[in-house]
């Protein structure tokens, strides 16, 4: 007789969520399985917010700060999660009953911003004793930055690292149990938590997080000391976030992975970024499918060609080139040379030719000449690239490059200047080809400037404002491209697609 397969039902966020609470049971001690034990610290969390809440006779409050990538960003979304998931409700300001900093370390001036605007919170927590401040993120995975907390900044009463961020219900009850300071940071991890609560930041768009660190170890990069070595998700886990994500309304999926293209090799089971992909690009109703971040020797052709046959997979490819100088791409330990490098933006633009590329540079970076510079000029060029995020090296302690010859601050500024000019010139003259055509935008926002207008994000991640109102924000529109001002346009919303 032949088995006719179950289809599983698709639980909601919300149903997980309340499903996994009720089951908890206080009378017992928290249980062993990691995820069953994190919904059972959530219910005691709603315990005890429920009990602060009827002594102050008022909802509690949370704001949380986030510093750095989408990583982050999508790490914010499930603490805030779970905040919200134990009664606390979101504010904008600072002045909240729990404050948590999730911090970014990925260059110094990161770090500076965390510490400046922890020093300026203090006085919060003198006009309300039952405040908390927590702090976590990459910061806290560098045991300077939390002895420097633990010295300088008293008033901090948790801090976690990015390793066992899913075990932050257990570490909001014993904040709110106990005054004094509970600092828990793990140097690595194997388990994957799936399923915590999540409190998304748009309606409309939605980050998915296919994998958690990275094995590449590029010299300059503390990336792999404070997010560890590569661990995917499963296929069918990632795959049914993204259909529930569609079923709630989201129209664009972005997944997340400090390296998109290493996904599934330490699962050993054949599983890969293209299939993914794919699958991923094949959920129906899905209308744009985005991936960040690439490293760009591991972009395989079937990628190209996944990508090629799936116009709702953005025309946007972000590939961090570093440096255009083969001898600088050696001493970061980058696997790809710079002829490398443009034979493959050449292949991609020749299959694909409506993508925008863009990427990642960095300058000043130990030894660098102004020859090699004269290399990142060249295929900044050749590449054309639509847009390019240039840093100026930033020592990370820690790190091979830490304790070579740096070059001096003010050379650093004068070559960085250069590379800003001629990424702005490439920037300009790509965008400015488009003017008078119609694409698909999806309208994210009401425009910060005029409120008279939204902000359309188009498949190949420009830009558009066009006249408009907060109906129009979650919807696809034809857009036309009429005035463009250097790195975004000006335009029409035509009719709705
Ligand atoms: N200094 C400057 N920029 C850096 N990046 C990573 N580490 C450093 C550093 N030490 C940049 C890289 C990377 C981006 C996320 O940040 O360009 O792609
Ligand atoms: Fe850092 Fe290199 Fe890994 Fe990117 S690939 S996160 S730059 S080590």
């Amino acid at each position: 007789m032949t088995e006719i397969p179950v289809k599983k039902k698709l639980l909601s966020f919300e149903e997980i969520l309340e499903d996994r609470i009720s089951s908890a049971d206080l009378t017992m001690d928290p249980p062993e399985n990691e995820e069953a034990r994190q919904y059972y610290f959530i219910k005691k969390a709603r315990l005890l917010a429920d009990q602060l809440q009827a002594e102050l006779g008022r909802p509690l409050t949370f704001h949380i700060n986030t510093f750095g990538c989408q990583m982050n960003a999508r790490d914010s979304e499930k603490l805030a999660g779970i905040l919200r998931a134990a009664g606390y409700q979101e504010i904008e300001s600072e002045d909240a009953d729990f404050v948590l900093f999730n911090t970014c370390t990925v260059r110094d001036n990161a770090d500076q911003r965390v510490f400046g605007r922890l020093g300026r919170i203090s006085h919060y927590k003198k006009l309300n004793p039952m405040m908390k401040i927590g702090i976590c993120g990459c910061m806290m995975q560098e045991a300077s930055n939390v002895e420097k907390i633990n010295r300088s900044y008293p008033f901090v009463d948790l801090i976690f690292g990015t390793h066992n961020l899913f075990r932050f219900p257990e570490y909001l009850c014993n904040t709110l149990e106990s005054d004094r300071r509970y600092v828990d940071v793990w140097d690595k991890t194997e388990s994957i938590v799936e399923d915590l609560p999540n409190d998304r930041k748009y309606p409309y768009k939605a980050g998915v997080n296919i994998m958690y660190g990275c094995n590449k170890f590029c010299t300059y990069c503390i990336v792999p000391y404070v997010r560890g070595r590569e661990r995917s998700r499963q296929k069918e886990e990632i795959l049914d976030e993204c259909r529930r994500l569609v079923r709630d309304g989201v129209k664009e999926i972005m997944l997340l992975g400090q390296n998109v293209n290493s996904y599934g090799r330490d699962l050993k089971d054949g599983s890969n970024f293209a299939d993914l992909l794919e699958a991923a690009a094949e959920i129906e109703g899905l209308r744009r499918l985005r991936f960040m971040t690439p490293y760009p020797s591991d972009f395989s052709e079937d990628v190209i060609q996944v990508i090629k046959r799936h116009p709702n997979i953005s025309r946007h490819l972000h590939m961090p080139l570093q440096s255009g100088s083969t001898a600088v791409l050696k001493k970061m330990n980058r696997r790809y040379t710079k002829e490398e490098f443009l034979t493959l933006a050449e292949h991609i633009r020749a299959e694909i030719p409506d993508a925008a590329l863009t990427t990642d540079i960095i300058v000043g970076f130990p030894y660098e000449t102004p020859a090699d510079v004269d290399d990142t000029i060249d295929v900044i060029r050749r590449v054309g690239f639509e847009n390019a995020f240039t840093f100026i090296y930033s020592i990370r302690r820690g790190t091979p490059a830490a304790k070579w010859e740096q070059v001096p601050e003010e050379e650093k500024k004068v070559q960085f200047a250069r590379v800003l000019s001629v990424v702005q010139e490439t920037a300009r003259q790509q965008a400015a080809k488009l003017q008078g055509r119609v694409m698909e935008g999806l309208i994210e926002e009401i425009n910060a400037k005029d409120p008279g207008k939204v902000t359309a994000r188009l498949s190949n991640n420009m830009l558009v404002h066009v006249p408009g109102d907060a109906s129009m924000i979650g919807r696809f529109y034809q857009i036309r491209l009429d005035e463009c001002c250097g790195f975004y346009y000006f335009g029409e919303a035509l009719e709705e697609c």
